[in-house]
Order: C-alpha cells, then structure tokens, then sequence
C-alpha cells in the first residue's frame, strides 16, 4: 500500500515569522501573560484555535465572486439552503455571522431562567449563553472522559443514566431540550457514537424532551463513526451526519470549522415553531432570514465548503495530521488525552506540571512555556477557561486541566507538526525547571479566559 498524502496542492501561500526567544519573552510581559493579546505576526505557528483559521480552496474562492448579495432571497442563500437541507435533512435554514449568533438566538426561543440543559460538555459560549439567561448547563459525559489515558473510542458520549437523572429530577418544562456537541471540544476533540446519539434520543424522547446539536465539527465526528464504529465502515461520510441529524431536532452551526469557512455559521430546524420565533430574533440580532449576519459571498463559499469538508479523503488527511502530531508526542513521553481526537492535542498539564498548584493554572503556564520556547501559540482549556461559579464567584476547577494544540484545517504542513513536536520535547525536558505559575491580576465577570491579565507568582 502506498502512503496517504493531502488530496489537494497549494496554490497560495502566507509567510510566517520567527522570533528570538528574548523577544519572546517580552512579547509576553507585554500581553499580560494571555496569548489572545499577542499579534498574529509575532506568533510563528498558531494552534490558538482552528476556528476560521483554515485554507479555503480554489472552488470555493470562485464561489466566492459568484456570490449574490441580494438582501432578501439571494442565490447564495438557496445555495446554502439546498446544502443544508441535503447534509442534514433539516428544512428550516437560517444564517448567522458564527457558531455564538445561533446559540443566542436559538437560547432566545428556548432558554428560559431556572432551566437546565444537560449535554455533553457545553462550550464555554455556549455555557455562557445557557448562564446569561441564568439557566443550568448540566454535564452529562461518560466518566471515562475525563481519565486521559481511557482508550474508549467515543469519550463525547452522554452517560445514559446521569441524563435520565436529569430528567427524573426536573419537570419537563425545566428542560428545553439535551444539547449534544459534535465533536465534544471540551473534553477533547472527543467524538460522540452513532449509537450514543440514537440511545439519547431514545430517551429524550420517552420524557418529551427535544434534542438539539452543537455541530460545529460534526463533519469529524461522522469521520470517526465511519472509522471507530463496528457497522458503519461501510457508509460514506454524509449518509453518516444525515443519520446523525435525524435524531435531533434541530443544530447550531459554527461554520468556521467543519463549514471551512473564515467566518459564519446558522441554525437548521425541524419545527416550524421554533422557526418562526427564531427567525424574530435573528432579524434583530442578525440580519434579515436569508442572510443573517453572513455576506452572499460568505454562504456560497460555505455552501461549497460543507460539501469539501464531508468528503471522506479531506477528512483522513485532516484527522491523520493531528494524529500524526500526537503519535509523536506520545513517542516523546508528553501526557497527551488519548485517543487522539479531531481538530486538536489536549496536553494533559496536570501530568506534564504535576508540582504546580491548581490555582497558579498549570495549563496557562504550559501555553506561555510553549510559546517561549518556539513560537507556537496554543490555547489553555482549563481553570481560567471554567471561569467562577456564577453564584459562589470560586475559580471552577475542571476534572481535566488541558492545553489544546487546534490545528487549522489545510493549513500547516507536517514539517510544522515535526516542529511543534520538537518544541513541546524540549519543554517537557525542562519541565522541573519551571517552578512556578500565574495569578490573576485583572479579570471580566465571564468568559475570562479571554480578557484575563496574569501576573508571574
Ligand atoms: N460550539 C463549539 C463546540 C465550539 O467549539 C465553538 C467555537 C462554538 C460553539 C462557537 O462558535 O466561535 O463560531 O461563535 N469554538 C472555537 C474554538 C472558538 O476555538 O474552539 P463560534
């Protein structure tokens, strides 16, 4: 068998610079010790997120001058309708300019104050936008989650029994509907089964409670359904999400991942109902229904990127990349969440800074030594992420304490993951060396993580 290699060439390419280490370190003190007040070009390789970071093609780039800009009844929003309507089944369709706009419009309909939403690890937007409305984001995910080292196929599963606790323990009408996120970005880049999903369904059904999807990746997630799951290796990936799509009743989209896109996102729906209202919101929030917040221009490169990104060889080339990068980690001893998930690495900095206290927030230390070290900008998925406990204002300490590597989609070559590997050693050779974290010197009420000034302990 010959190796795999990308289905695709590259065409245009963007320079990248390296620094000194001494810069670096400057660089640093300069933004407050958070990586989000770094300049772009004074990073060499950005793993912050691999949201709206990716490579669009030359098709989409020629749909892109195509695109009809009609403020009501655009091609381009047709365009993206049938796309839609084809990959998910869902008939109700609309835009908004990213993933955060559909979840504040969809919680608009929805949400209300004292509900809960149990799902499987909730993005921190989306727990921000569940706690804004002073409602309950209730995680439901398997246990085996959160030991990095379990090697089960689908740790973005939802734990049947804690959901039905949920069900038991509050009245239908707390319950708007259970939220499940594909993948689950939380808890790793991790993937949710084909059977996980219909058994939630199953049940949410049995109580009367709709199920919606955070489907911000779910293009990966169906990857590793064809890939992991006994009975469906045989399925190609966008029969996969359709099945998937059709026990929910609705989803929210960031397209900025799996929508290959730079920016956007959108509801699909069911029930007309909910439309009907969501579509009030959008208006005021957004833009009018059939381009909500998006440029025509942006929904026909969209609508040409979801199919690209539900493409079977695109997506053994994406996921091989991380894997590629984390089969090397673990060759080099770095504790990294296993399996090895989509769209990230999870550094496990509990294991890599095992003498550092929780609350000097060991994974924001690693980023910053990481970025030191070579340039590389990563993201802490830890305690500064979980912010304060709306009602006792205590840092909220997760069961995982992560650094995630998010590797943009077509972007990097494999020198890079061979790069970032080598640096990653060379921090984790010194890692007795680095004896101390962060403290907190300035913080917002929510969603520090992106804001927050650190200083040196
Ligand atoms: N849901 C999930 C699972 C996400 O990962 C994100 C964004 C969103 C919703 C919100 O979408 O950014 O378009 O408003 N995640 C990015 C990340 C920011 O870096 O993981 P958005």
């Amino acid at each position: 068998k010959l190796p795999y290699a990308e289905p695709y060439r590259i065409k245009m390419i963007e320079e990248i610079h390296q620094s000194t280490k001494e810069q670096r370190i400057q660089l640093l003190k300069n933004a407050h010790f958070n990586l989000f007040n770094l300049r772009s070009s004074h990073v060499y390789i950005d793993l912050l997120t691999d949201s709206g970071t990716g490579a669009m093609s030359d098709n989409q780039w020629s749909a892109l001058m195509s695109g009809d800009e009609s403020y009501a009844g655009s091609r381009s929003f047709e365009a993206l309708h049938e796309t839609v309507k084809n990959l998910t089944g869902f008939p109700y369709l609309l835009p908004t300019h990213q993933g955060r706009a559909a979840e504040n419009i969809l919680f608009s309909v929805l949400v209300k104050e004292g509900n809960v939403v149990p799902g499987n690890s909730h993005f921190d937007t989306t727990k921000g936008h569940i706690e804004m409305r002073k409602a309950h984001a209730i995680d439901c995910t398997i246990d085996k989650a959160f030991n990095v080292d379990d090697l089960h196929p689908f740790k973005g599963n939802i734990d049947l029994a804690k959901l039905e606790n949920v069900y038991l323990n509050h009245p239908k009408e707390e319950i708007p509907f259970c939220l499940i996120t594909i993948t689950c970005n939380s808890s790793g880049g991790q993937p949710v089964s084909l059977e996980n999903i219909k058994a939630v369904k199953k049940l949410s059904d049995q109580y009367g409670i709709p199920v919606y999807f955070d489907a911000a990746r779910f293009a990966e997630n169906a990857y590793f359904i064809k890939t992991r799951e006994a009975g469906q290796e045989n399925k190609t990936i966008k029969e996969i999400a359709k099945e998937v799509f059709s026990y929910g009743d609705g989803m929210t989209m960031s397209s900025k991942k799996d929508g290959l896109v730079n920016i956007g996102g959108f509801i699909a729906l069911n029930n007309e109902k909910v439309f009907q209202e969501a579509s009030n919101f959008t208006i005021i929030f957004e833009g009018f229904i059939t381009y909500g917040g998006m440029a025509g221009r942006d929904m026909a490169a969209l609508a040409v990127g979801l199919n690209e990104a539900t493409e079977f060889d695109y997506l053994e080339s994406r996921i091989s990349q991380v894997e590629y990068l984390g089969k090397k980690l673990i060759e080099y001893g770095v504790p990294i969440q296993k399996p090895i998930g989509g769209h990230a690495i999870f550094i496990d900095a509990l294991k890599f800074l095992p003498h550092l206290k929780r609350e000097e927030f060991p994974a924001q230390t690693l980023g910053l030594e990481l970025f030191k070290e070579a340039g590389i900008r990563a993201v802490e998925i830890g305690t500064l992420l979980a912010d304060r406990d709306p009602e006792t204002r205590e840092n909220r300490y997760p069961k995982l304490e992560l650094l995630r590597l998010a590797i943009p989609r077509r972007t990097y070559t494999n020198n890079h993951m061979d790069y970032i590997a080598a640096a990653l050693r060379n921090v984790f050779d010194r890692r007795n060396d680095i004896k101390t974290g962060y403290k907190i010197t300035w913080e917002p009420a929510i969603l520090r993580h992106f804001t927050v000034k650190l200083a040196e302990v």
